[in-house]
């Protein structure tokens, strides 16, 4: 982790990431949008800025509660905030009067604040319970790490972690669990820290991808954002925006392949008549930081922006499913 990151991370603010690119992407603004991912309410609080009418704002964190709480009249009577995950969004009968609407924005993952109170259990390099809960509610890190049989630990780590090392790191919690259940990060970025060879020129701490694993999974993140998606493309107006903010490769294909499934069209759409999607996207290329804003804000050096315009199609087929090969597979 490069000490940037670490500065932020003992500095607690959470900076937007992308927001700039964001609002040049999807200007003019108007209507009412859905932020799914409120957090410090930095992207909210840009869209009323430059014109929105109406910002539903959803974080699963009741922290996030206090952070909307604590804004200015002038944001927050316009600021609908609801304390809920964004998964299947439309079905929440206390927004859906807003219905349709002119943008969606989700700007994955955890934020600083969340990333920098140690007792959240998702730093690497601070010390605290194995938790990872963004709503601060159901199943812990922990408890998968200490219940989880040795090849549901080398799947959720290969498939989630991407990482080669999955099965050497399974092995090594499995044998380290006969000492006593593993209760804290340290402990388990130190245990994985062994089986993960470290090339000198990697920066990023050796426990860093079967963290993002454990995160993912513990708060279905693959999952909530495949029926964000979906939810979007069901309550988006023709035109209307959906833009994604992500920070790991497989949020970035999932997001990638929803908005223009050609490539995965005989898998998903094998009806050779299908000529247009439900999205056209709006940039082939994801939008990436610059080089002065990861400067300024190492955190973002990963973020990716992707921007689809919604499509009106009349019998549309049915929006593939992206997570098919993960299922079954946990909890
Ligand atoms: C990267 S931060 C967003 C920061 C925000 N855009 C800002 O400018 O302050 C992500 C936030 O989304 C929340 N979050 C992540 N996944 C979520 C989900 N599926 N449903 C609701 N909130 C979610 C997290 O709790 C966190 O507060």
């Amino acid at each position: 982790m490069t000490q940037g990151l670490e500065q932020l991370e003992n500095s607690g603010t959470h900076i937007p990431v992308l927001l700039e690119e964001f609002l040049k992407e999807v200007s003019p603004i108007e209507g009412n949008w859905l932020d799914g991912t409120f957090g410090a309410g930095g992207y909210s609080k840009a869209l009323i800025a430059a014109g929105a009418n109406k910002v539903i704002a959803l974080d699963c964190d009741p922290e996030a509660k206090k952070q909307y709480c604590s804004l200015p009249n002038e944001y927050s009577e316009k600021i609908v905030f609801l304390a809920s995950w964004f998964g299947n969004f439309d079905q929440k009968s206390e927004i859906q009067t807003y219905f349709p609407l002119n943008g969606v924005v989700l700007d994955l993952g955890v934020s600083s604040s969340q990333f920098d109170q140690s007792v959240r259990g998702f730093s690497l390099n601070k010390d605290g319970p194995l938790d990872m809960r963004m709503s601060q509610r159901g199943i812990t890190a922990a408890e998968l790490v200490n219940q989880y049989s040795e090849s549901q630990l080398a799947d959720l780590f290969y498939y989630y972690g991407e990482e080669r090392a999955a099965r050497k790191i399974a092995r090594g919690i499995i044998n380290e669990r006969k000492n006593g259940p593993i209760t804290s990060t340290l402990q388990l970025a130190n245990l994985i820290k062994q089986f993960v060879p470290n090339s000198g020129k990697n920066k990023i701490h050796p426990a860093t991808k079967s963290f993002m694993a454990l995160r993912l999974v513990v708060n279905r993140e693959l999952e909530q954002l495949e029926e964000g998606l979906h939810a979007a493309a069901r309550v988006l107006r023709a035109g209307g925006i959906l833009a994604i903010v992500t920070f790991n490769s497989l949020e970035d294909r999932i997001v990638k392949y929803f908005l223009n499934p050609k490539e995965e069209r005989n898998r998903y759409f094998p009806h050779e008549e299908q000529k247009e999607f439900p999205f056209r996207v709006k940039n082939s290329k994801p939008i990436k930081p610059t080089a002065e804003e990861i400067n300024r804000n190492p955190r973002a050096r990963s973020a990716k922006l992707r921007v689809g315009i919604r499509n009106c199609i009349e019998n549309e087929l049915a929006m593939p499913s992206l997570l098919s090969r993960f299922r079954n597979k946990f909890v």
